[in-house]
C-alpha cells in the first residue's frame, strides 16, 4: 500500500451518505467508493438510491441503496438494521441531506413580516434536525464500535448571513455550531476515535439553487452575478471539487482534526469585496 493510500484510503470503512442521491451527495458517494469505502446511499426514494448503488458497483465499488427520511426515527432505525446486515458496521456518516423552501425566503418584493413561520420551521427542521437525528441513530452504532467519523454540510450563509435565505441560514449556522459541540461531546465522552467536522461549500449549481442563480436561458440572475462577483475564482464550484476535502476529513490524513468547518468556496468567505 502506498503512503497516500495508507493516509487517505478508506478500505474496510463503511460510509453512509444522507441525501446521497442529491447533486453534491451523489458525487460524494462516488468519491468515497473510489477511495475504497463501502457506500450506503440513503435517500427518500429507494429506486433512485439503488440506481446510483448499481452504478458504483458496476464501476468496481461497493454500495447499497437504502430509503429513509432523515426526520423519521423509525425509518432511520430500519435503515441502520439493513446497513448492519449488509456491511456489518458504520464508520462514517456524511449528513448531506438538506434544502430550502420558498416560504422561508424573503424575496426583494416581500419583507421579513411576510415570512411563513411554518416553512421557516420546516427548513430549520430538515437541515438541523435532519443532521442531528441521523448522527444520533447511526452514532449509536459508532459508539458500540468505539469509533466514528461524522461530516456535516454547512454553508457560506453560516459564516456571514446571505440575504433572503433566513431559515436556511439559521439552520446552517446551527449546523456549524452543532459540529463543534458534537466534536467536543463525543471526544470527551467516548474518546479520540470520534471526530466530527463540516464542509461549508461555496456556490455549486444544483437543483436547489438553479432558479435563484440562473435564468431559463442559462444566463446569471442578478443574485447569480453578485455571487460570481463575490467569488475571487469568478465561477461556481463543481461538485467533485468538494471530494478532496471530504476524503481528507473521512480518512486518517485528518486524524487529529475535529470540530472544524472547512470552506470550499473559491475564496468567497475570505473576500471583503474590495
Ligand atoms: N449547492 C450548493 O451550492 C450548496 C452550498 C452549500 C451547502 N449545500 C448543501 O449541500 C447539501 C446537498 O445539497 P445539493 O446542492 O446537492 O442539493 P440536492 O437538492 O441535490 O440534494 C439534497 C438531497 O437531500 C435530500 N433530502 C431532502 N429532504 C430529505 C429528507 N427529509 N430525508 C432524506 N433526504 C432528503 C434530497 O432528496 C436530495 O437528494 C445540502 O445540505 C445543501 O444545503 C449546497
Amino acid at each position: 500500500m502506498s503512503y497516500i493510500e495508507e493516509l487517505f484510503g478508506l478500505k474496510a470503512k463503511v460510509a453512509v451518505v444522507t441525501g446521497g442521491t442529491g447533486v453534491l451527495g451523489s458525487d460524494m458517494c462516488k468519491a468515497l467508493a473510489k477511495a475504497g469505502a463501502s457506500v450506503v446511499i440513503l435517500g427518500r426514494r429507494k429506486e433512485v438510491a439503488d440506481k446510483l448503488a448499481q452504478e458504483i458497483v458496476q464501476a468496481g465499488g461497493k454500495a447499497m441503496g437504502v430509503s429513509a427520511d432523515v426526520l423519521d426515527t423509525k425509518q432511520l432505525v430500519e435503515a441502520r438494521k439493513l446497513i448492519i446486515e449488509k456491511f456489518g458496521t458504520i464508520d462514517i456518516l456524511v449528513n448531506a441531506a438538506g434544502g430550502n423552501l420558498p416560504g422561508a425566503v424573503v424575496t426583494p418584493d416581500k419583507t421579513f413580516l411576510d415570512l411563513k413561520l411554518d416553512d421557516f420551521k420546516k427548513v430549520v427542521d430538515l437541515n438541523l434536525t435532519g443532521t442531528l437525528l441521523p448522527s444520533q441513530i447511526f452514532g449509536e452504532t459508532m459508539v458500540s464500535s468505539k469509533k466514528g467519523n461524522i461530516i456535516n454540510i454547512s454553508s457560506m450563509t453560516a459564516i456571514r448571513p446571505l440575504t433572503r435565505v433566513v431559515g436556511y441560514g439559521a439552520a446552517k449556522a446551527a449546523i456549524s455550531n452543532f459540529t463543534q459541540w458534537l466534536a467536543v461531546e463525543m471526544a470527551k465522552k467516548f474518546g479520540e476515535g470520534f471526530r466530527v467536522n463540516a464542509i461549508a461549500p461555496g456556490f455549486f449549481l444544483t437543483e436547489q439553487n438553479r432558479t435563484l442563480l440562473t435564468n431559463t436561458d442559462g444566463s446569471l440572475t442578478d443574485r447569480g452575478q453578485l455571487i460570481i462577483k463575490g467569488t475571487p475564482f469568478g465561477r461556481f464550484g463543481e461538485p467533485d471539487e468538494l471530494c478532496g476535502t471530504l476524503l481528507w476529513l473521512c480518512s486518517d490524513a485528518s486524524k487529529f482534526v475535529s470540530g472544524i468547518v472547512v470552506p470550499v468556496d473559491g475564496a468567497f468567505s475570505a473576500y471583503a469585496g474590495v
